[in-house]
């Protein structure tokens, strides 16, 4: 047993989401229960020596999710969400990228240490329906579990909400060599969480539930189930969370004040597991534990609940005695040096509502805000200037995966020892980090609350090779994505309703 076992959640309460005046509570759903949907792996076209081919595939469908009429959805190989994609470091990927929608969409991978603005997806990759597209890149990082999500600004948000949004796993040598559960589907499970408002005849509608500071729903959805048991049929189970909400906040714990084992955050697992009851989830952010059922038996239910409201049913069957111990020391971090003398990076999140910004400006998709030497590790201070009581905000960056060095200088939270891309910074906090980029390209980096995104809390920064002559990107104007935006969707361009657009609208201003 360990030493210590930690009973609370980490982040501060005044910033909890439900004080928000916007606030939708959790509902437990009227609904039968059904068997969690975990999504099966996605099978590569081909595999020759290194190189591994995958076709993804941004499909339009219907999904039977509650009782009655399916509800129109998206998915990546499938109607809604995406089969669970598997990458091993080193090995070198080539992805076919298919856009079957209505609409243009980008196919971006969240946590990938991949460059920008094209191979990573970011707003500046639109793939046009109809389109197909190539991308291929060799993979450079740390076992964890990322995904792939859409990103067209602005409206990233809308599609992430229609379902396109997908499990990236990544594999190594290090990882596969630890006594960890590793059976997909069976003790190994990836658990994305986000919820949804059911219209009429069980369909979605974005507009209409339309909130600059955040999108939700009052009923869960599991890995696209409402009301979802799994059966546990093993002693442990790895349970990979990953917060793909658009705004919620999950704020974890078990029936019986369960304890479990955290063992990785968003890039890499921790140098050692924490022992804990309760886990706090801000949007984008990733957790995998591990939960040992051995106190239960045959016939018991364990309860995974967010706040007060169960969201998903763990049925015990019979399984074989396991007490094999668990690792206690993970993974071995190793923080890039920072040379004296390099400047400290200073980002102001501010506002809410239809003013968020990032350093007091809107994001503008041809500027640049920022530039970083490839390969030179620097901190990068984040703040959250709201006042408290205010809002956690998520902060991201693309193609990178950075180490939190401090909280208001105090030491970060005990899960977020290892490698990280998304970092909850709390109203008032200023959370120091340590950025290194290792592929030239351009990133984005914003809150992932996604109306917040898509509302302008955005920049981007270019990483350059200071020995080489600054390649020229070609980056996407709005001009050009509303133009495509208004044919595909038959309506006038002054007529485009999206979410994002609406913020820089309220404020006098065009992305
Ligand atoms: Cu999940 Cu710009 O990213
Ligand atoms: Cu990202
Ligand atoms: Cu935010």
């Amino acid at each position: 047993m360990a030493d210590k076992v930690y009973k609370d959640y980490f982040f501060d309460e005044p910033a909890y989401d439900y004080h928000d005046g916007g606030y939708v509570p959790l509902v437990e759903p009227d609904v039968p229960q059904s068997k969690l949907g975990v999504p099966p792996m996605l099978k590569p076209d081909k595999e020759e020596g290194n190189d591994v081919y995958y076709t993804i595939t941004a499909q339009a469908g219907e999904t039977q999710i509650m009782p009655g009429a399916k509800t129109k959805t998206w998915g990546y190989n499938g109607t809604l969400l995406g089969q669970t994609v598997l990458y091993k470091d080193g090995q070198h990927v080539h992805v076919t990228l298919k856009n079957e929608l209505p609409e243009l969409t980008t196919f971006h991978w969240h946590g990938l240490n991949v460059s920008g603005p094209i191979v990573d997806g970011g707003c500046h990759a639109p793939v046009y329906p109809g389109e197909t597209k190539h991308i291929d890149f060799t993979v450079n990082q740390h076992a964890a579990m990322t995904w792939l999500h859409a990103h067209p600004c602005p409206s990233t948000a809308e599609q992430v909400w229609h379902g396109l949004a997908g499990v990236v796993y990544i594999e190594d040598k290090h990882e596969a060599t630890l006594n960890l559960p590793r059976n997909y589907g069976v003790d190994d499970i990836p658990v994305v969480l986000q919820d949804r408002r059911f219209h009429e005849n069980n369909q979605w509608d974005y507009q209409a539930d339309y909130d600059p500071d955040g999108v939700a729903g009052p009923t869960a959805m599991i890995d696209g189930t409402v009301n979802a048991y799994f059966d546990v049929t093993t002693q442990r189970v790895r349970l990979r969370f990953l917060d793909g909400a658009n705004r919620r906040e999950w704020r974890l714990h078990f029936s019986d004040d369960l304890e479990f084992v955290q063992i990785a955050g968003d890039g890499s697992l921790l140098p050692d597991a924490v022992h804990m009851t309760k886990l706090m989830l801000t949007c984008a952010e990733r957790a995998e534990v591990v939960v040992d059922f051995s106190n239960y038996k045959a016939g018991d239910v364990v309860t995974l609940y967010t706040d007060d409201v169960p969201i998903l049913r763990f049925r015990i069957h019979d399984f074989a005695k396991n007490d094999t111990p668990l690792p206690e020391h993970l993974f071995d971090v190793h923080a890039p040096k920072v040379e004296p003398g390099t400047p400290v990076r200073k980002i102001v999140m501010s506002g809410m509502d239809e003013s968020v910004a990032i350093d007091g400006k809107k994001f503008a998709m041809q500027r640049i805000d920022a530039e970083q030497p490839v390969g030179q590790a620097q901190y990068w201070d984040v703040t959250n200037s709201n006042d408290k009581p205010g809002m956690v905000h998520p902060f991201h960056c693309h193609g990178t995966q950075f180490l939190v060095l401090s909280r208001n200088g105090k030491a970060p939270y005990p899960n977020e020892h290892g490698f990280k891309d998304t970092v909850g910074v709390n109203p008032g906090e200023t959370v120091r980090i340590l950025v290194r980029f290792d592929l030239p390209g351009v990133y984005m980096y914003h809150c992932h609350i996604i109306e917040h995104e898509d509302g302008g809390m955005m920049a981007q920064i270019e990483a350059y090779e200071a020995d080489k002559p600054r390649p020229k990107y070609k980056l996407m104007d709005m001009d050009t994505l509303m133009h495509a935006l208004s044919e595909e969707r038959g309506i006038p361009e002054s007529e485009l309703w999206m979410g994002g657009m609406e913020s820089y609208a309220k404020m006098g201003m065009k992305m």
